[in-house]
């Protein structure tokens, strides 16, 4: 996790301590041209040239960024000398964020760090401030980047990778539109439920994980219903950043297979598709283990249930058919999933006959 960690409503205006603390003086602030128009590169950059702190920008990327993407951050950056990179936004912008630093610091293309510890050299401090309560990507050492060809998704981690420090502003999540609440708030709840039950969990993880389910489930169907509530975005922010954090610890499971290989196939919005699928993965794990079971039941009597009755309140699509896949492509899509390094940590042995199982499951389903 970060070193130091800011929280709270309009938190943001302690930006520039924040740099200074870590010693920087001339930044690249990556975010991208959605967070530019919602005003808070301006907002962001103006707290820091009026502490004296030097702001370069870069937002030449949009969801799930590529390798092209990072290599064009990397030669906008190269020339200018930064001692530092603030990740503002999305997940996109934090993991575009840090695969900037990664070829920026250590040469080479994002394929390079694929995996763990790759890096030689050291990175360049960072700043995490996300603007959705989702993947807690803040909290994790990974940059999520795609491959432009074939637009799967490459983990890249290291130690270095990891933010510094963290800034969690709910103010910064309340003027997103609806569907970007639901859709990122679904996707940090399935963190939560995937990293309750991998295998390579442990004490830390769960705590990580019980802490972030408890504000997360309590507060998802408040922050849809009353979007101006700061007290239930802070919350959503926090549970979202501790199920990152849980996510560093014990990895992910099936959910995240299966959603990977929809959005590969489909392009479908990665919360979306997880709100698809979680309830079928909590149905198909616990009717094969009766420890998993026994674990879902801690977070709910009812887990898949509740995570019917959440899915509901987001305005989801019921089933993968309503993504536009059709039943010829399933092939394709248990292929994909079943080639997911997600999927190797799910309690229950995952493959392409699992990914099969679920799919159809999950396919026209209430
Ligand atoms: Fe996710």
């Amino acid at each position: 996790m970060a070193q130091a960690l800011v929280c709270g409503p309009g938190t943001l205006q302690r930006l520039s301590g924040v740099v200074r603390d870590l010693g920087l003086h001339h930044v690249l602030l990556v975010a991208d041209a959605g967070i530019r128009a919602a005003g808070y590169v301006d907002a962001a950059s103006r707290i820091l040239t009026d502490a004296g702190i030097a702001v370069a920008h870069f937002d030449q990327f949009g969801e799930n960024p590529t390798s092209d993407m990072i290599e064009a951050g990397r030669a906008h950056a190269a020339p200018l000398g930064v001692d530092g990179i603030i990740g503002l936004g999305g997940g996109s912008s934090l993991d575009c964020a840090k695969g900037i630093n990664f070829v920026l610091s250590n040469g080479g293309t994002m394929a390079d760090y694929r995996g763990y510890g790759k890096a030689t050299r050291a990175l360049l401090p960072m700043v995490g401030i996300p603007t959705t309560a989702g993947t807690g990507s803040e909290a994790q050492s990974y940059a999520i980047i795609s491959d432009p060809h074939t637009h799967e998704k490459m983990a890249c981690g290291d130690p270095g990778a990891a933010f510094r420090a963290v800034i969690l502003d709910p103010v910064l999540t309340a003027t997103q539109p609806a569907p970007v609440t639901a859709a990122a708030g679904y996707d940090a709840l399935s963190h939560a439920v995937e990293t309750w039950v991998t295998r390579v969990r442990n004490p830390v993880s769960d705590l990580f994980a019980r802490e972030a389910w408890t504000k997360l489930s309590g507060n998802y169907e408040r922050v849809l219903s009353h979007p101006s509530d700061l007290a239930a975005r802070e919350a959503m922010l926090l549970g979202a950043h501790l199920a990152g954090a849980a996510i560093e610890r014990s990895m992910l499971g099936a959910t995240h297979a299966c959603a990977n290989a929809l959005t590969a196939h489909r392009g479908t919005i990665h919360g979306v598709a997880i709100a698809i699928l979680l309830r079928h993965v909590v149905r198909w794990n616990g009717g094969r283990d009766v420890a998993v079971a026994a674990r879902y039941a801690q977070l709910d009597a009812d887990l898949a249930g509740r995570l019917g009755a959440l899915a509901a309140a987001g305005g989801f699509p019921a089933g993968v058919a309503a993504t536009g896949a059709t039943r010829d492509a399933m092939d394709v899509l248990t292929a994909i999933a079943s080639r997911q390094w997600t999927g190797t940590f799910n309690p229950v042995p995952f493959g392409a006959d699992a990914a099969r199982e679920i799919f159809d499951a999950a396919w026209v389903a209430a």
